[in-house]
């Protein structure tokens, strides 16, 4: 491929030390529990792409309204260069801020930031067949544990991260990624981040438990990553998908309950892992905000809020932050 760089910011086996080391400590802790991030295989991209194919999942849908809408507004109050994304999947979204960049006129490089290899080689293939003299350069990193953006310039920067993947972390984690990330940011430099909205529960809890079953096939997707990576032998049937709103913390959860008790050997860790019936195993959170946190956690990590925008039924929540320069503010 011409025009496609990758920088490798991840050791090659980090990806399979990291899973051992979150399955050894995640499935011996009280309660058990898996970051969401190993959902991701191929098999779960797939059924996440149909997840945002469903009825009850508005976010894709209400986010894409949103950059219809404002991909204009967006590449005219940045004037970007590059076009950073974290977590770059399947970069559909990308090609409305890519088309309104290159109108713009400023648009010379795209660099996708994803823990998928091949992820990143397919996306980058279809930009470069689609966008003439698009320089991709790729970043295979781990944004949730390590650095993001590369060193050079190409600035000013348009760093996106949509989705509402940051809801995916718990606060802790949140503001050690916003203010990771922040220092990484040069002045000009912007985020554009996607945030659910705090909403309805019972919007809420079907968009995570669809009549289809696919967020349930979703979930037990994780217990076959872990059977094919680790050698376990989980029956994913012997789970049930649950998913709950949390009033206090404003977040979704997801969890596998085991319908009886049962012992499970995870080979490669030499553990068995033994679950009580109706013993729960937590998966995922999906924080949902409201327009003050957003302002709140942005600001606490050095980041100014200069725009909010939502779609029009209030349900999903854009904005564009700039890092606070350490003298003013
Ligand atoms: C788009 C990755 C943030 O939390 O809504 C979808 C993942 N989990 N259904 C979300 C997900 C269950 C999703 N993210």
């Amino acid at each position: 491929m011409t025009g496609y760089r990758l920088t490798r910011l991840l050791p090659a086996d980090h990806l399979h030390h990291a899973l051992r080391a979150d399955a050894r400590s995640g499935l011996t802790g009280q309660p058990k529990r898996l970051p969401p991030k190993w959902f991701y295989d191929a098999r779960g991209s797939e059924l996440f792409e149909e997840i945002t194919r469903l009825p009850e999942y508005y976010p894709t849908r209400a986010e894409r309204e949103i950059l219809t809408a404002r991909a204009g507004e967006i590449a005219a109050a940045t004037g970007a260069r590059t076009l950073v994304e974290l977590g770059s999947g399947s970069s559909e979204k990308t090609r409305l801020l890519l088309d309104a960049l290159r109108a713009h006129g400023t648009l010379e490089r795209y660099v996708p930031v994803d823990v998928s290899e091949s992820a990143l080689e397919s996306a980058a293939k279809a930009l470069i067949a689609e966008y003439p003299g698009l320089e991709v350069s790729a970043v295979l990193s781990d944004f949730t544990t390590g650095p993001v953006l590369p060193e050079e310039g190409g600035g000013p920067r348009l760093v996106v991260f949509l989705g509402g993947t940051l809801g995916n972390l718990v606060p802790a984690e949140r503001a050690a990624f916003l203010s990771g990330l922040r220092d990484q940011l040069l002045p000009g430099d912007a985020l554009l981040l996607g945030t659910d909205l705090v909403k309805d529960p019972a919007v809420l809890v079907a968009a995570y438990d669809d009549a289809a079953g696919v967020t349930a096939a979703f979930n037990r997707n994780l217990l076959s990553v872990l059977n094919r990576e680790l050698d376990a032998d989980f029956d994913p049937a012997q789970f049930a998908h649950v998913a709950l709103w949390d009033p206090e913390q404003e977040w979704i959860e997801m969890r596998l309950r085991s319908l009886r008790a049962q012992s499970v050997k995870v080979g490669e860790l030499g553990l068995a892992v033994n679950f009580e019936e109706g013993e729960e195993l937590y998966t995922e959170v999906s924080a949902k905000f409201r327009r003050e946190r957003v302002e709140r956690e942005l600001f606490a990590a050095g980041l100014r809020l200069s725009d909010w925008w939502t779609d029009r039924e209030d349900r999903f929540g854009l904005s564009l932050s700039r890092p606070m320069s350490d003298a003013s503010d």
